[in-house]
């Protein structure tokens, strides 16, 4: 059996931080010492874009490829086109080709289920699979919610999410109850925090009061910072741009919160099948 953990970073309201804690959360576990492959499941090609690899539209492989090789029953390369990135984690790149093989998803068997078998097919390679999606509740967003373990749900905490929250829920509960019976939810992240306004504050704390008796809320908050806008301009993560401004510092907080989130379910695991 794979002891890696497939999360998908799933919100589909836009700009709520996704792609940045996709790529943040990604180099933290690298630096740890895990073994991480990215997954840019957005066609946009935002995280592919930056992390460095601004001409996407010239990468030769993409997720595009896989999903399209597992659609005509084609499994060889399946490592092939990953690109490895300088802090020593991997990617599976993204560009705007994404959006015709969405199409084509509608019309294939087993649609819900391609990005699954392809990460299957490549995951014992790593410790954590992160999928970043586009900011939509589509057929993509659904591989996705069925190819994973568990989601992580950043919420802007600007904006209370209420109707959207309920759809997102919702949506994994069906999931759930057909596709995925044991996806998890790893926890609520609050992004694009601003610990002057009330704003920020109160939201964080309806956020609690709405969902924190069922739903994990990651104790890891991750601030508004410039240093943390500018970081896809150069194509690094926050921790190489500067590891000590506090953007860096949450998503290493938030790094070390998933990997013991791991470790219990797998000492749960090992608990559960010695009896
Ligand atoms: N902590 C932060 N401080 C300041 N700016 C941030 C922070 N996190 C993200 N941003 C900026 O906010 C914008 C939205 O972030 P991001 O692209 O990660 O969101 P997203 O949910 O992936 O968006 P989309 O739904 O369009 O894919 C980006 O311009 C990003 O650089
Ligand atoms: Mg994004």
């Amino acid at each position: 059996m794979s002891n890696c953990k497939v999360i998908t970073i799933s919100n589909q309201k836009g700009g709520v931080g996704k792609t940045t804690t996709t790529l943040n959360l990604g180099a933290g576990l690298a630096l740890q010492g895990k073994r991480v492959l990215l997954i840019d499941a957005d066609p946009q090609g935002d995280l592919t874009t930056s992390l460095g690899y601004t001409n996407n539209d010239d990468l030769s492989i993409t997720l595009a490829n896989k999903l399209v090789n597992i659609m005509n029953d084609e499994h060889s390369g399946a490592l092939d086109g990953i690109l490895h990135h300088k802090e020593g984690f991997d990617l599976l790149p993204s560009n705007i080709e994404l959006s015709s093989v969405e199409m084509s998803l509608f019309n294939a068997l087993s649609r819900e289920s391609i990005l699954k078998e392809y990460i299957n097919s490549i995951k014992y390679n790593y410790d954590y699979v992160l999928i970043d999606n586009m900011p939509s509740l589509g057929i993509l967003t659904l591989n996705s919610l069925v190819a994973a373990d568990s989601v992580i749900i950043p919420v802007q905490a600007q904006y209370l999410p209420t109707k959207g929250m309920t759809q997102l829920l919702s949506t994994i509960n069906k999931v759930r109850r057909s596709l995925n019976p044991d996806l998890k939810i790893d926890g609520l992240l609050m992004t694009l925090v601003d610990g002057r306004t009330n704003l920020s504050r109160n939201t964080i704390m309806e956020i609690h009061r709405a969902y924190g008796g069922v739903i994990n809320v990651f104790r890891a908050t991750i601030p508004v910072g410039v240093r943390a806008a500018e970081t896809s301009a150069v194509g690094e993560s926050i921790f190489s741009y500067d590891k000590n401004c506090n953007v860096a510092k949450a998503y290493a907080e938030l790094s070390k919160e998933v990997v013991n989130l791991g470790s219990k379910e797998r000492s749960e695991f090992q608990f559960g099948t010695a009896r």
